[in-house]
């Protein structure tokens, strides 16, 4: 008879044997491509020896396609749990080496499993990506298994943090689940994500692309914004998840998290002061503001390479975490359009659902004119921020350092869509248009009759602009709640947000509301 030390090492040997996955060779084939396995990501993404694996020795049940003889102890994943500084979270990663990583009836149970537990427990979920797709072996019950996948991540959404990372070829429903999360980061060269793959677009549309313009790192995270951000290599992409993580709460009950502040709150950058130039023809960088103002290292930008027009990410305030929204006037002077507008309308939700105060920084000349926008959506898509804004009940502060003409002033956090405190630069312009759009419009007669309408043009739009280019009017009527120095912005930010820290805000009873898509 076996005594308790024999029956140890059997396990200790199939444990050994099970951790292989799809066995030494494929590993091997795997690190070929430059790629980790499902384990060693799991071991680089958490802190040392916190990995709990669970379902480890689950296979698959099915027979046909010779599939009896491909089993492997635990499938196509690998699940548990584990700590990020000192933080619970859920962890999957898929296997590679088993099958592919293909989308299996396994696969979805043991990951389903994962996320009711991630769900109930209030922790976040990372997924590590590197999947073909729906096991075609399978049929349905591969099917089957992604809708119970897509339908955990739409229940999650908005309760705990998903963040999605690509390592690997992803197609098919290996894509959706990710794009139902909060974020997906993707390595550059070695991940993919497409619907359908080259093979199936030439033989539908006749159409030849190589993978990596259908659908890479920089075709995601520059193009079509389904990225939010591209790493070098997957030791990045699981270091990036890390500092992501570390502005997020575990869930959305908790309050975003408060880090020991690491930068005097009292800064006050004099270089502020000459960051807008007065001339509203030159653009400046915005980046430059944000750098300044909060706490110094602490921003992370989101969304970094799509729709740079426009600017998100997090920060810290004195130690606090917060989402930053601003436009830049470097590119395309600001201007709102169809990308900037999801780019917006999405991060203000993440940090609403999440409970992450929002500091928005404006100058923008409104929405972009043209008829490619205005039948690309643009009414709808920019109807998004302003939906998003005025829903958002986090505590709100908006900083207007110069152009806030028409719809820029409306949708980007005014007063009435229920801005807690809005904040104007002495260089800050608050007007309908800008000065040539309505001098074009309100003299369009004189114009055409003057002797010599562009030096008209020019002196009525000067006269406009004298009107409009102080913020001194606003202030008077309580517009915005006070002019301030650019060098206080600081300060004046982190006591505006130690007053709203226990701010309560609700919105009417409703089952949802209808945001415009
Ligand atoms: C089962 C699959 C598979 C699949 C590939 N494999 N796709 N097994 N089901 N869907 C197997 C291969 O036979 C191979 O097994 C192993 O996985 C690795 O695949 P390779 O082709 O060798 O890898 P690579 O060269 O890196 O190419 C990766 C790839 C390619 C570009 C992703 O495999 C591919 O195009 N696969 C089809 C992807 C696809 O169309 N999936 C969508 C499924 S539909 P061996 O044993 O030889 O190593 C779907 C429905 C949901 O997901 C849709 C919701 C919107």
């Amino acid at each position: 008879m076996a005594d308790n030390e024999d029956i140890i090492e059997e396990l200790k040997q199939k444990r050994a044997q099970a951790q292989l996955g799809g066995g030494r060779k494929r590993i091997e084939a795997q690190h070929a491509k430059g790629k980790l396995t499902a384990r060693e990501r799991i071991a680089l993404l958490l802190d040392e020896g916190t990995f709990q694996e669970i379902d480890s020795w689950i296979t698959h049940r099915h027979t046909d396609f010779d599939m009896d003889r491909r089993r492997f102890p635990g499938d196509s994943v690998v699940t548990g749990f584990g700590k990020i500084d000192g933080r619970t979270v859920c962890v999957f990663a898929q296997d590679f080496t088993v099958l592919g990583g293909s989308f299996s009836e396994v696969q979805g149970q043991k990951i389903g499993k994962l996320m009711d537990m991630a769900l109930e427990s209030g922790v976040p979920v990372i997924g590590l990506n590197d999947s073909v797709g729906a096991r075609i072996q399978e049929g349905v019950y591969s099917l089957a298994a992604y809708s119970e996948l897509f339908w955990r991540n739409t229940q999650a959404s908005g309760v705990i943090p998903q963040i999605s990372v690509m390592l690997g070829p992803c197609a098919g429903g290996s894509v959706y689940s990710p794009a139902l999360t909060d974020f997906i980061i993707m390595t550059r060269g070695s991940s993919h994500m497409f619907i359908t793959g080259p093979e199936v677009i030439k033989t539908v549309t006749r159409e030849e692309v190589d993978m990596e313009t259908l659908g890479g790192a920089a075709a995601h995270s520059q193009t079509s914004g389904v990225a939010h951000f591209a790493a070098d290599d997957e030791e990045a992409a699981l270091a990036l998840t890390r500092q992501l993580l570390s502005y997020l709460p575990n869930n959305n009950a908790e309050p975003a998290p408060v880090v020991p502040p690491t930068d005097d709150p009292w800064r006050m950058d004099k270089a502020l002061n000459t960051v807008v130039p007065t001339d509203p023809g030159q653009s400046y960088d915005m980046h430059t503001i944000i750098e300044r103002v909060f706490d110094l290292g602490s921003f992370l930008e989101v969304h970094a390479a799509f729709a740079q027009n426009a600017i998100v990410g997090f920060a810290r305030l004195h130690g606090q975490s917060v989402g930053v929204v601003a436009q830049q006037p470097d590119v395309l002077a600001g201007v709102i359009d169809i990308n900037a507008s999801d780019k917006i309308a999405r991060f203000i939700r993440i940090c609403d659902a999440y409970n992450v105060p929002i500091v928005t920084f404006i100058d923008s000349p409104g929405f972009m004119p043209g008829l490619a926008q205005e039948h690309g959506g643009i009414i709808r898509h920019g109807a998004k921020i302003v939906y998003a804004y005025s829903e958002a009940t986090v505590p709100k502060l908006a900083v207007v350092t110069r152009k806030a003409y028409g719809g820029a002033y409306i949708v980007m956090s005014s007063k009435y869509i229920r801005t807690d405190l809005v904040f104007a630069w002495p260089t800050a312009e608050i007007a309908v248009m800008g000065a040539e759009g309505a001098v074009n419009v309100l003299y369009r007669k004189q114009l055409k009759d003057a002797a010599n309408p562009e030096a008209a043009r020019a002196e009525l739009a000067a006269q406009f602009r004298q009107k409009f280019s102080k913020p001194y009017a606003p202030a008077a009527s309580g517009h915005v709640d006070d002019i301030i120095i650019p060098a206080e912005t600081r300060p004046r930010l982190i006591a505006a947000l130690e007053l709203l820290r226990d701010k309560k805000a609700s919105l009417p009873r409703k089952k949802h509301g209808i945001m415009p898509v």
